[in-house]
């Protein structure tokens, strides 16, 4: 039976019923009044996710479209910056700044760790001229599992005037990321994660500080030019060319939901898998790439067994038990495989997932006990522990 199929990726996520209700609605007019006010509930929802009161629009593209928007928008060519790079996401930042003719330096970390503030502080503080106009930072490294701490981030580079520039693509709305408490310049953000819609959305906040720096900026940009957002959306709750109306009806449900979730118990219930995942993986006696402290609440990436090749695992798993878990990425990409568990998954799909996993490794020749992990999940789960 093809159609039960487990998504245990990080992004695309599952949809829930009510959102997909949404989506299937028969189209609306984008420049009726009607979809204005809609717009306009769907920006405000998504702006207490953020915490921001600073300007946020919805764009029709993926996470990588509003990356690009962040670059094009902020960053002149030729302008200085530095990018925290640890991870398959830090490169795709390096590859937008070099697309641009950014003058980018990068702070390389090693991927499974976080990122350094000492090392921006200690690059920052040589810069005495402000040469440097933007920092661009990941929030959740997707590809290594890790979540990199944005705050000391932010703080390491204290009052220097550079952008902090943020990819949240992952993170958002699974772990804390406080846009205005944490002086966070421009932050994106996408559908798939654990706003639990599907790909095709992707949502961009900006400050007054980043606004002043684009008016100096002259990269040519049309499709992403944020100012033409600006004017539609200030002008009448719109945006400036036909956005994917569905998939807004799809996450005005979604916003609900997370609403009535509440934020907390959002970020609460996404540790908590990680919590259970992790637990699960220790007791199959399998090695975890981050450190607790490190790891993500979005994805958990774990080292492959020795003579067992990751594309072996992940094929069984989809093959034959329609559970699609992700490989590795970039230069971990035969060393980790990685299962997601953000947005619309139940801690039943975990269970689901370990328990396929025990047999799938078993079938690949790795001396698991059955229910090994599915034992501890449920000692932990049984526990209350969070
Ligand atoms: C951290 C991070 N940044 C950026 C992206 C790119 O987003 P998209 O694939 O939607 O373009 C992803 C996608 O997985 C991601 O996880």
């Amino acid at each position: 039976m093809r159609d039960k199929q487990y998504l245990m990726i990080p992004g695309p996520t599952p949809v829930p019923a009510k959102v997909m209700e949404g989506i299937m609605a028969p189209p609306i007019g984008h420049r009726t009044p009607e979809f204005g006010q809609i717009i306009k509930e769907v920006t405000e929802n998504i702006k207490e996710i953020y915490q921001t009161k600073n300007d946020l629009f919805i764009l029709t593209s993926s996470g990588t479209g509003a990356m690009e928007a962040a670059v094009a928008n902020f960053v002149n060519s030729g302008e200085k910056a530095i990018i925290m790079d640890n991870g398959n996401f830090g490169e795709r930042w390096v590859k937008i700044c070099d697309r641009y003719g950014v003058d980018a330096e990068v702070i390389s970390g090693p991927w499974g760790e976080q990122a350094d503030p000492k090392a921006l502080a200690n690059r920052l503080n040589q810069d005495k001229n402000g040469e440097i106009k933007a920092v661009f930072v990941t929030h959740n490294e997707t590809s290594t599992g890790v979540l990199n701490d944005v705050k000391a981030l932010r703080e390491a580079m204290g009052d220097h005037p550079a952008l902090f520039i943020v990819d949240s693509v992952s993170g958002m709305a699974a772990a804390p990321l406080k846009v205005d408490e944490w002086k966070l310049d421009v932050v994106v953000s996408g559908s798939q994660k654990a706003y639990m819609i599907p790909p095709g959305l992707a949502f961009v906040s900006v400050s007054d500080k980043a606004w002043s720096a684009s008016d100096k900026v002259k990269n040519p940009r049309f499709y992403f030019d944020l100012r033409a957002a600006k004017k539609s959306y200030d002008e009448k709750y719109n945006t400036p060319y036909t956005p994917a109306t569905n998939l807004v009806l799809g996450l005005q449900c979604s916003l609900k939901m997370m609403k009535e979730e509440g934020l907390e118990n959002i970020y609460k219930r996404h540790n908590y898998f990680k919590n259970i995942v992790r637990t699960a993986v220790r007791a199959l006696g399998l090695e975890l790439l981050a450190t607790d402290k490190a790891a993500s609440a979005s994805v958990t990436a774990i080292k492959k067994p020795e003579n067992i090749d990751v594309k072996d695992i992940t094929k069984i798993m989809r093959t034959k038990h329609n559970i699609v878990m992700a490989g590795g990425q970039g230069k971990l990409k035969n060393d980790i495989f990685r299962i997601g568990h953000l947005g619309y998954v139940h801690v039943n799909d975990i269970i689901v997932t370990i328990a396929c996993l025990e047999m799938t490794l078993k079938e690949l020749g790795m001396n698991v006990e059955l229910g090994q992990g599915v034992r501890a999940m449920q000692e932990f789960i049984l526990k209350g522990d969070k």
